[in-house]
């Protein structure tokens, strides 16, 4: 196949996300690397948005996708059941180990909150209390781009000129975001109790059995940079829920799928979700995937009930794309990707304390597995953060561009506002030394930008 890039010169007809500015045009992409037209090769330091978690053009997904399409393209979900989507279906059950008793397919992140939290809904309904109307979550918290989605999420620069029209049966609490949110002198232990307390104060405010369910991101992604929860908190909020009859939803869409160091990110916190919703790492890029994954305590809720899932959509369990998500969870079992991660992880994680851990503009390193980013700040006593207009994060971005390597740069870290950050999330498939250039590269895009 012989495919040509269009004229650079001809302004593109694609509705971008920023226009007037010319995007490089993509030529291929391999490992860990993206390589554009016209020559130029980019280090995908950030597998994007923390999607292309086993790297580029993989082999076994290749050749399994060729196999796919060469077999079945499509078959509607609503009158068959194909084998990928059972097989993935049983692999994503299986690891859970117990968390789990169903998967629903959709084409994204954003689909997967919409469709979780209509789950939630049709539980309570289902249990006869459909009184049950209001869903809490938390601010600076990205949960998608739909209308449900962004009405949970608290990214308050993503929601603005829709804000007039979110519905009110959303509200938010405070992240567990201790670099900012914990007082001088408050221990862990009291930081994480007002949280829960805060929690709990808001589900009482809109009446105890009004509220269906919390959503919360385990690591906060895009809308925090990397922020993982203080150690008891999710014990204390699953304590909460459960004292009120409030199902939990997990966003593990882009910290999920191995991202933190383990498969599910709550792992880690000695709790279960009731559903999750999980997308990137998930097809890992290769065809759009999300799923939504379901507690048998809500599964059981619906077979007992009506025994229909009021959630539909044309496309989901889409062959070619449980397929690529079956072959990407294959790998990266085969492979030990999950383990291999979370040591590439620790060995960033140094590289970058040691490299940025005294830097005047860095006021906090933090992330989990291989999902690390660096907080800007004006000034690292007081955490003043840099006028909005300076636009840090993005021109760190830009000049690590320059340097060859794609970060994925975010605003409104400090109260939805202001506040810059980096993340940094590279394939899992890296190896040491490329690590080792990634920070080297970081160095040279944060000096560039914010001396040394
Ligand atoms: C935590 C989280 N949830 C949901 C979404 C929405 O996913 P998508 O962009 O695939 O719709 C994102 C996207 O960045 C995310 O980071």
């Amino acid at each position: 196949m012989n495919m040509t890039l269009r004229d650079p010169t001809t302004p593109s007809k694609l509705f971008h996300r920023k226009l007037g500015v010319e995007l490089p045009a993509v030529a291929s992409a391999s490992g860990i690397y993206i390589r554009l037209k016209g020559g130029g090769e980019i280090i995908d330091a950030s597998c994007g948005s923390a999607v292309s978690c086993i790297g580029h053009s993989h082999p076994r997904v290749v050749a399994a996708l060729r196999e796919q399409i060469g077999r079945l393209d499509f078959a509607y979900s609503g009158t068959y059941s194909v084998e990928p989507a059972e097989e993935l279906a049983d692999l994503l059950v299986e690891s859970g180990k117990g968390a789990f008793s169903r998967v629903i397919y959709v084409g994204s992140g954003s689909e997967a909150m919409e469709a979780s939290i209509k789950l939630a809904r049709q539980y309570h309904v289902e249990r006869g209390e459909p009184q049950r109307t209001h869903v809490i979550a938390r601010r600076q918290s990205y949960h998608g781009a739909t209308f449900g989605a962004l009405s949970s999420g608290g990214h308050m620069m993503r929601r603005r000129i829709y804000e007039d029209m979110l519905p009110v049966s959303f509200s938010h609490v405070s992240p567990c975001y201790a670099y900012r949110g914990q007082g001088e002198d408050e221990t862990v232990d009291a930081y994480t109790d007002r949280l829960a307390k805060e929690l709990e104060d808001e589900i009482t405010r809109v009446g105890e059995d009004k509220a269906i369910a919390f959503c919360a991101e385990p690591v906060v992604g895009a809308a925090l940079g990397c922020v993982p929860a203080e150690a008891g908190y999710f014990k204390k909020i699953r304590s909460v829920c459960d004292r009120y009859g409030v199902l939990l939803i997990l966003d593990e869409v882009m910290c999920g799928m191995g991202r933190s160091g383990t498969l599910h990110a709550w792992e880690q916190e000695g709790i279960r979700p009731d559903i999750q919703a999980t997308a990137k790492g998930l097809a890992a890029g290769y065809v759009p995937l999300g799923a939504v994954l379901v507690s048998p305590k809500v599964v059981n809720a619906v077979l007992e009930g009506s025994g229909i899932l009021n959630h539909g959509q044309t496309f989901q369990a889409h062959p070619l794309a449980c397929r690529a998500g079956l072959e990407v969870q294959r790998v990266m079992q085969e492979d030990k990707l999950v383990e291999q991660g979370k040591g590439l992880g620790e060995l960033l994680e140094s590289r970058l304390k040691d490299v940025f851990g005294e830097h005047p503009h860095v006021g906090d390193i933090r992330g989990r597995g291989l999902f690390w980013a660096l907080e800007f700040v004006k000034n690292r006593h007081t955490k003043e953060c840099f006028p909005l207009e300076e636009g840090i994060a993005d021109r760190v971005g830009k000049a690590a561009f320059e340097h060859g390597m794609a970060i994925y740069p975010g605003v409104g870290t400090s109260d939805g506002e202001t506040g810059d950050h980096v993340i940094i999330a590279p394939p899992f498939t890296a190896s040491d030394s490329e690590i080792e250039m990634i920070v080297e590269r970081l160095k040279l895009a944060v000096t560039d930008i914010l001396g040394g």
